[in-house]
């Protein structure tokens, strides 16, 4: 599928502002790419996707995390974590995408996790930093952008941590995972 079939098939499974979301997270996703020697097109496939079942049915997208045999912990944690990973398996079975750093993109977009691929980073930061977010705390993070993807993903990860700590929201074990990797990594590793 090229890239216009491809963005005409999602535009039909979101509302217009998550699709112009999407469209942030393609453009910015590409950029970094550039900056970090990621290849285009693989960013440009999973920020299309990134968010592909993002308003799929809950019942579904639980069915969907049991059947395939997903990690059951998700299902105890708030149904906003259930899109990425389920995205991925939408990603594969009806999209056709084979390549799995792709497909992990898509899976840990929201939670990071430890061990991440520059492609993951790259989709993770994009969905946070693209145009059209509003939080407060965005433009310092945009900032980082050019500072370096370890430096990037750091703030981003840390951003959606202190986010939820203060609205008393459980963390995701894989997001504090990916942000010990980070903080215990030393630099240029
Ligand atoms: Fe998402
Ligand atoms: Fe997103």
């Amino acid at each position: 599928m090229n890239k216009d079939d491809l963005l005409n098939a999602i535009r039909t499974r979101m509302p217009e502002k998550r699709f112009v979301h999407t469209i942030g997270v393609m453009e910015t996703a590409i950029q970094l790419a550039k900056v970090y020697e990621v290849d285009e097109k693989e960013a440009e496939l999973a920020a299309i996707l990134h968010d592909v079942v993002k308003f799929a049915d809950r019942d579904w997208m639980k069915q969907t995390i049991i059947e395939q045999q997903m990690e059951p912990t998700l299902l105890t944690f708030h149904h906003e974590l259930w899109h990425a990973p389920v995205g991925a398996f939408v990603a594969q079975q009806e999209f056709g995408v084979t390549n799995q750093d792709v497909l992990n993109a898509i899976c840990y977009h929201t939670t990071g996790r430890k061990f991440m691929s520059k492609l993951e980073k790259i989709i993770y930061c994009a969905d946070m930093i693209e145009p059209n977010r509003k939080f407060s705390g965005v433009d310092e993070l945009r900032q980082q952008a050019e500072q370096g993807l370890e430096l990037l993903m750091k703030a981003c990860v840390k951003h959606s941590i202190q986010f939820l700590i203060k609205k008393n929201q459980p963390v995701y074990p894989d997001s504090i995972h990916c942000y010990n990797d980070l903080v215990t990594r030393k630099e240029n590793d």
